[in-house]
């Protein structure tokens, strides 16, 4: 019997890729995405906890959700809820207690188990938290990928975080680190491929830690994993995200110098430039450490740009420190980065500590970080003009016979381009930079 599912997702591109998993998993049991919760027969929140205005949304949004619960059962039908993700699993019983019309409140390592829960909430058999860290690995159990992510598809090779840096959710709320074996993951890819990506972007919250069983025996790097990779007949590039400094190997570095498909744009957090801030935030790694690992890195691909994350307003952050975090922006000059203002979580331990930065500061400081970013992401996008740039078409763009894809360096690219492009890399001439993309024309001759 047909029945619908809408599923809302919030944070990292892990919960997307878990959100697409629990749509398999559903599938056999007559579920059907929809792209709306109204009249929907299953609703999943997908939460994050990372930063307080990300976990507070669920609330709100339970709190429309449960409107729509109840004109479902005035009209004789039901709504399962559940709410899934790192709000689920960090205040799992909070929302139970909050929230008396959710059905099920499940943790980011239970998703294999599902079908029962919402069989269980089916039957009115009662409320369901499942938030213990099971010891089957979810992957194990979860059905093969089913439904195309599309050109560009997201698979998480490694779960879960050791670090503890300070500040941080993630240790608590997806458990300790977990590497899924090489052959299971290969065996995803090609299915993907089949599916029709041209692009994997391999996800973990650390995952150049990753650390997986061979096909045969012993253990695999991300670097070694990536070559792997680069051999599937039919995909054309490769990325990762996110990874942490101190996990930068030589046989990742020498990855990214010989392997032609992983693209030059790489992802790597650095939180501050302060190594007080750093000590203090746990990080283990300091500026220097950083910068070098940077140097190394474009030593061995010349062309390669970076993203990074900050945190401003880190407990005891000075007005020194912080210029330090922006003579390190200076010095690496960024393609891309994502900021935010220190949010303290609870449970983490720079929650508790004394010398919080008042709230002025820290908004006084992501401005002009965000500011001095903003600056070097418009230079990097411009600098891009009048270059010929591989971009891989995703899908119509908002005109009429337009693409949209994306460069080798995720900027989105605009082109004219027939739809019979959609999934073809084609090397397009740059001729407008706009802050947050790119719009060229399709270079004929080169691609001849
Ligand atoms: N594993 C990744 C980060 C995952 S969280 C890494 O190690 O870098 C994504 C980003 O959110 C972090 O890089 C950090 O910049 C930010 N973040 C995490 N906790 C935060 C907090 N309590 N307040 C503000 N930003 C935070
Ligand atoms: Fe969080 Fe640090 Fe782990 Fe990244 S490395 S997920 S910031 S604890
Ligand atoms: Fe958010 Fe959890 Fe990802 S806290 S950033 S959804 S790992």
């Amino acid at each position: 019997m047909a029945k619908t599912l809408y599923i809302r997702t919030h944070g990292c591109q892990m919960n997307a890729y878990d959100s697409a998993r629990m749509a398999d998993v559903l599938a056999p049991l007559g579920y059907r995405p929809v792209d709306a919760p109204e009249g929907a027969d299953m609703v999943i929140l997908n939460t994050c906890h990372i930063r307080e205005k990300a976990s507070e949304k669920v609330f709100s949004e339970l709190g429309r959700l449960k409107g729509l619960k109840r004109a479902r059962e005035r009209a004789g039908g039901i709504m399962v809820l559940a709410v899934a993700g790192c709000v689920a699993q960090a205040e799992g019983e909070e929302i139970l207690a909050r929230a008396p019309y959710v059905d099920i409140v499940l943790g980011p390592q239970s998703y294999h188990r599902l079908p029962e829960l919402v069989a269980r909430a089916c039957r009115g058999a009662g409320r369901v938290l499942e938030t213990e860290f099971p010891a089957e690995s979810k992957f194990d159990f979860l059905p093969e990928a089913a439904a195309p992510q599309g050109v560009s598809a997201f698979l998480t090779v490694q779960e879960g975080c050791d670090k503890f840096c300070t500040f941080c959710v993630v240790p608590y709320t997806r458990g300790a680190e977990f590497s899924r074996p090489a052959a299971q993951i290969l065996a995803e890819a090609r299915r993907m491929i089949d599916l029709g990506a041209r692009e994997i972007t391999l996800l973990g919250q650390n995952v150049n830690a990753y650390r997986g069983a061979a096909p045969e025996d012993g253990r695999w790097g991300l670097g070694t994993l990536i070559r792997a990779l680069a051999r599937l007949p039919g995909l054309l590039r490769v990325r990762y995200t996110t990874s942490h400094p101190r996990d930068v190997d030589d046989e990742l570095i020498a990855a990214h110098a010989e392997i032609e498909m992983l693209m030059p744009m790489l992802h790597l957090p650095v939180q501050s430039g302060s190594d007080r801030i750093l000590a203090a935030m746990n990080r283990r790694h300091t500026t220097a450490g950083y910068l070098r690992t940077i140097e190394r890195l474009r030593r061995a691909r010349p062309e390669l740009a970076f993203s990074s994350d900050f945190i401003v307003g880190y407990p005891g952050e000075t007005e020194r420190d912080f210029e330090a975090t922006l003579a390190l922006v200076r010095e690496v000059g960024f393609a891309q980065a994502f900021s935010f203002k220190y949010s303290p979580r609870p449970g983490t331990p720079a929650a508790t500590v004394e010398e919080q930065v008042p709230e002025p500061v820290k908004a006084e400081r992501l401005q002009r970080l965000q500011a001095l970013l903003d600056s070097q992401q418009r230079d990097f996008n411009s600098n891009q003009v009048d270059r010929t740039l591989p971009v891989l078409f995703e899908k119509p763009g908002r005109h009429p016979g337009q693409l949209v894809g994306r460069s080798p360096y995720l900027q989105p690219v605009h082109a004219m381009a027939p739809e019979t492009e959609i999934g073809r890399m084609v090397p397009v001439l740059i001729e407008r930079a706009e802050p947050n993309s790119l719009a060229g024309v399709r270079h004929e001759r080169a691609a001849a």
